[in-house]
């Protein structure tokens, strides 16, 4: 049977998509039958992915992106509007993590993890949105985490920056209800990715706080976005998927 990809006819654009959990929406975005625009400050990875999804005929086009750089948005929405002739999704995937407490986190550090992780998501929320009005059946995926309802010490930056992204995502849904967009989040657990800046996970100490016993393949997060993404989501506005292994559920 021919498989029906639950993003025919969508346009995605994804940030921080050269690696990791971004690479993953790439790739199973485009296998659901998008048309994906990724950027990501790596240049070269971001390059070398498209490349290879490219050669298995996918439509994917990769575009050096800074996320704290409206310009790059700009360019951004663009490139997929003049090749697509429509944006109608966005994933604001890319973030950085830092491990350093109250006390210890720079001035610079702070306002780089809030830049990165909260702006870059409201600058890309704020380029993506005309066209995403335009088209009228759209959707935005804000990358959380479940950091943003489970506390930790010595993170202090990045939990007030995923704080944030819920909830902005939250007042940006009910800003666009009325508009054709709806505006969801994904709070990952524990991903197996090289998440730059945090400790490399420790598979005894994964076990320990995640019920499931693991930690998840990238691809397990990025169905939760391909489902917000798709169609069958023409409900959910303004919420969240939690694809945490139960992390946070005890
Ligand atoms: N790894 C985890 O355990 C975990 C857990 C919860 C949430 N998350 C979230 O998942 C998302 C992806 O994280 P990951 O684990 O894949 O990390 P990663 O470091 O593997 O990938 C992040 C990507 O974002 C890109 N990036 C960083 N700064 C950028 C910028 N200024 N402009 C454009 N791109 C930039 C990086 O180059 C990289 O390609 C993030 O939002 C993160 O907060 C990760």
């Amino acid at each position: 049977m021919t498989h029906v990809g639950r993003l025919e006819g969508k346009v995605a654009l994804i940030s921080g998509g050269a690696r990791g959990l971004g690479a993953a929406h790439v790739e199973l975005f485009a296998e659901e039958g998008g048309a994906v625009v990724f950027g990501d400050v790596l240049v070269d990875e971001g390059a070398a992915l498209a490349d290879r999804l490219g050669e298995r005929g996918l439509h994917v086009q990769f575009l050096k992106l800074d996320v704290t750089q409206a310009d790059d948005w700009a360019a951004a929405v663009d490139l997929a509007v003049n090749l697509h002739g429509r944006l109608t999704t966005l994933v604001n995937n890319a973030a950085i993590f830092s491990a350093d407490g109250t006390q210890d986190v720079t001035q610079e550090t702070f306002r780089h993890v809030l830049s990165v992780n909260l702006e870059g998501q409201w600058l890309g929320m704020r380029a993506a949105l005309p066209a995403l009005v335009e088209f009228g059946n759209s959707s935005i995926v804000n990358i959380c985490s479940v950091y943003a309802h489970l506390a930790t010490p010595d993170a202090v930056a990045y939990h007030a920056s995923k704080g944030g992204v819920l909830i902005m995502t939250r007042s940006t849904a009910l800003e666009y209800v009325g508009r054709g967009v709806r505006v969801n989040a994904v709070n990952p657990g524990a991903i197996d990715t090289l998440f730059a800046g945090s400790a490399t996970p420790d598979a005894g100490a994964i076990s320990s706080v995640v019920p499931l016993g693991r930690s998840a393949d990238p691809r397990e997060i990025a169905h939760a976005s391909l489902f917000l993404a798709s169609d069958d989501a023409s409900y959910i506005t303004g919420t969240e998927i939690v694809a945490d292994g139960g992390w946070s559920a005890g």
